[in-house]
């Protein structure tokens, strides 16, 4: 299966998985479950906004920092520039945090509410060049609320 046919039947699974669930935290857990198992990244989890900082949320893979700053990191530049980046080499991200010295690359996909964003969803890899358009399209089609 390539990864484009294997987003293509995982995101209605998961959209079915969170549309009977109305708790915020239930349905991340549930879907960083469903993209950590089925892909085997390296750390993939949310971050949730509160005041100016993120904070962890639910994740799965090695233990992470919990607070990211509005604009620090790639985390919260995503979260600033209210758009998905894709690192192919965190070491050439300038502020990256490095949660693990093992994470080559990332991508960090804003979730919105109402058009502010509420969380923003992180996976790491092992390895460099990991994410591209195809993984963008697909997780930005991943929707926390009904
Ligand atoms: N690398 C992220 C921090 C979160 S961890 O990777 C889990 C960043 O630069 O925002």
């Amino acid at each position: 299966m390539t990864k484009e046919s294997t987003y293509q039947s995982l995101i209605p699974q998961i959209q079915s998985l969170v549309s009977d669930e109305t708790d915020l935290i239930a349905n991340m857990a549930n879907i960083v479950a469903a993209l950590h198992t089925t892909f085997h990244f390296w750390w993939t989890g949310f971050y949730l906004v509160k005041g100016d900082e993120l904070v962890l949320g639910p994740f799965q893979g090695p233990i992470a920092c919990t607070r990211i700053p509005f604009g620090k990191g790639v985390c919260g530049t995503a979260w600033q520039q209210n758009k998905t980046l894709i690192v192919p080499n965190v070491h050439e991200f300038p502020g990256h945090i490095a949660c693990s010295s093992a994470s080559k690359s990332e991508i960090v996909v804003p979730i919105r509410h109402n058009g502010e964003v509420i969380a923003v969803l992180d996976i790491d890899s092992a390895d460099y060049n990991t994410f591209d358009r195809i993984d963008q399209t697909y997780l930005e089609q991943i929707k926390l609320t009904n």
